[in-house]
């Protein structure tokens, strides 16, 4: 009998509730979307409750659409929103709206923790410099600025790590998001209590790890939401990049993943967990055992075109964009754009960058703009690829993702400008199907990563670069970076 294995996503703007069976057929899907609540400039705060009431109906939905009951489910498992932070009462309760990722508020303490903890990241304890909306940030930011909510806080969780425990009532983590709160030894995978201990933060707070494909407990008190009973096997999961990374098979060194969504990350396994050189991008740890990855980030990709549209070209859909900008030639006639419409994360750490357009001329028209922003976005991925490069990620094509996908245009700016052939994922669901994945691991259906990353690999089309448009492109990219 086929086993069905539930992967939830606790996405930024929304929840993805995904019932897939042993073979990964998606059997029912359930959504929730929610917003940012930005009380104040620069803050980005979601609540955990409404996480896990949407989340609940988001599972109803999916349990109702795959035409199964709760108690047929076999395991649960999770991913989620990385970096932030969720505080907690001694009951378990929120003491405040979780303070996500994309929040900016402690930019004001990124010095701090560079004087505090740089000799400790020489050491190789944390591979990352501090960015704003981490919990190591968020944390030292309050300490100096909400004394109250200090006080009230008893214990610190990752978003999806809060969401899992209101499923079994575990306060664990994982190595996955533990590592991209940055007070995390990926060598060691633990905490790295000389960095915790040095900003001053209460190690009591911070959450027991165990490994991210390890059943923790079993459901408890949710059937009245969630319509699960008692005694499902509830596994650990991990962040929503590495499972995105697992649900396109991309586990071992030598294979890469391109997401293009709301944001762009490039995502490669490493042999050996390294810092990238001037820490320039991100080191964390990867689901499977002692393995981590290499990220970089560009935080503004699909949102530099939604931006586009929304202020410039009310009324348009994305397809009609795409098709004026498969009018213009390769280089947009000169029209430039670099997108940091929330500041820069990777090759270059500077949350307070601005996006540009640079190179304007009579003759341009919107198709241009349109150009521009896919291929500014397509530049910022080239050279967080050449900072991979330089330590020593070998990779001869990469797997694609995101809504980038139902772009032709922009897919072949990609190939172009990266050079490298795209194999395009035909997966709708990437980290509630990575989640499920861990969930078949934890509850025993798979015998571990390679049989589920196997399931994986469902990639059939595939897009390649065109060598005279890469060697133009490589061109205006050797000319910006000398421009920087
Ligand atoms: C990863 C990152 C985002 C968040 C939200 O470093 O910042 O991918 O995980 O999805």
């Amino acid at each position: 009998m086929a086993q069905n294995l539930l992967g939830i996503d606790l996405g930024t703007s929304g929840v993805r509730a995904a019932i897939f069976d042993d073979s990964a057929t998606l059997l029912g899907l359930g959504t929730r979307q929610y917003s940012i609540q930005s009380p104040m400039p620069g803050h980005a705060e979601q609540s955990p409750e409404e996480w896990w009431k949407l989340c609940a109906e988001a599972v109803r939905d999916a349990l109702k659409a795959a035409g199964i009951s709760g108690g047929d489910l076999t395991g649960i498992s999770f991913s989620g929103q990385m970096h932030g932070t969720v505080l907690l009462d001694d009951y378990g309760d929120p003491v405040s709206p979780a303070i996500i990722w994309a929040d900016r508020r402690s930019e004001s303490v990124l010095d701090e923790i560079e004087e505090t903890v740089g000799s400790e990241r020489k050491e190789k304890m944390i591979m990352n410099r501090a960015f704003p909306g981490t919990q190591a940030a968020t944390l030292v930011w309050i300490k100096h600025n909400n004394i109250p909510l200090w006080r009230k806080t008893v214990r610190v969780l990752s978003p999806k790590d809060y969401l899992r425990f209101r499923f079994c009532g575990y306060y664990h983590t994982e190595p996955s998001d533990a590592s991209a709160t940055l007070l995390f030894d990926i060598d060691l995978r633990d905490w790295a209590e000389k960095v915790i201990d040095s900003l001053g933060i209460p190690s009591g707070w911070l959450p027991f790890v165990i490994n991210s494909d390890q059943m923790v407990g079993e459901t408890e008190d949710i059937e009245e939401e969630t319509g699960i009973p008692d005694g499902i096997p509830v596994v650990m999961g991990g962040g929503d990049q590495p499972c995105a990374a697992l649900a396109n098979g991309v586990i071992e060194p030598g294979s890469l993943l391109l997401t293009v969504g709301t944001g762009g990350q490039l995502f490669a396994p490493l042999k050996v967990p390294a810092a990238s050189p001037d820490y320039s991008l991100n080191t964390f740890c990867h689901l499977t055992d002692s393995r981590a990855y290499v990220m970089g980030a560009t935080l503004a990709a699909g949102m530099s075109l939604s931006w586009f549209r929304d202020t410039l070209c009310k009324g348009s859909d994305f397809a009609s964009l795409s098709d004026e900008a498969a009018t213009i030639a390769a280089g947009s006639d000169g029209l430039r754009f670099t997108p940091y419409l929330t500041g820069r994360r990777s090759p270059v750490l500077d949350p307070s960058a601005s996006a540009s357009f640079s190179g304007l001329a009579i003759t341009h028209e919107r198709g241009h703009f349109v150009r521009a922003v896919m291929e500014g976005v397509a530049f910022e991925l080239r050279e967080n690829l050449e900072a991979m490069r330089t330590m020593g990620v070998k990779v001869d094509h990469a797997v694609c993702s995101g809504g980038v996908l139902n772009s032709p245009v922009w897919l072949e700016i990609l190939a172009n400008v990266l050079d490298l052939p795209l194999k395009l994922s035909e997966r709708q669901e990437q980290a509630s199907f990575g989640a499920a994945l861990i969930a078949g691991i934890g509850s025993g259906i798979y015998s571990g990563w390679r049989e589920a990353a196997a399931l994986a690999d469902s990639t059939t089309k595939s897009i390649e670069p065109e060598p005279s448009t890469a060697d133009y492109y490589n061109e205006i990219y050797e000319s910006l970076k000398k421009a920087r």
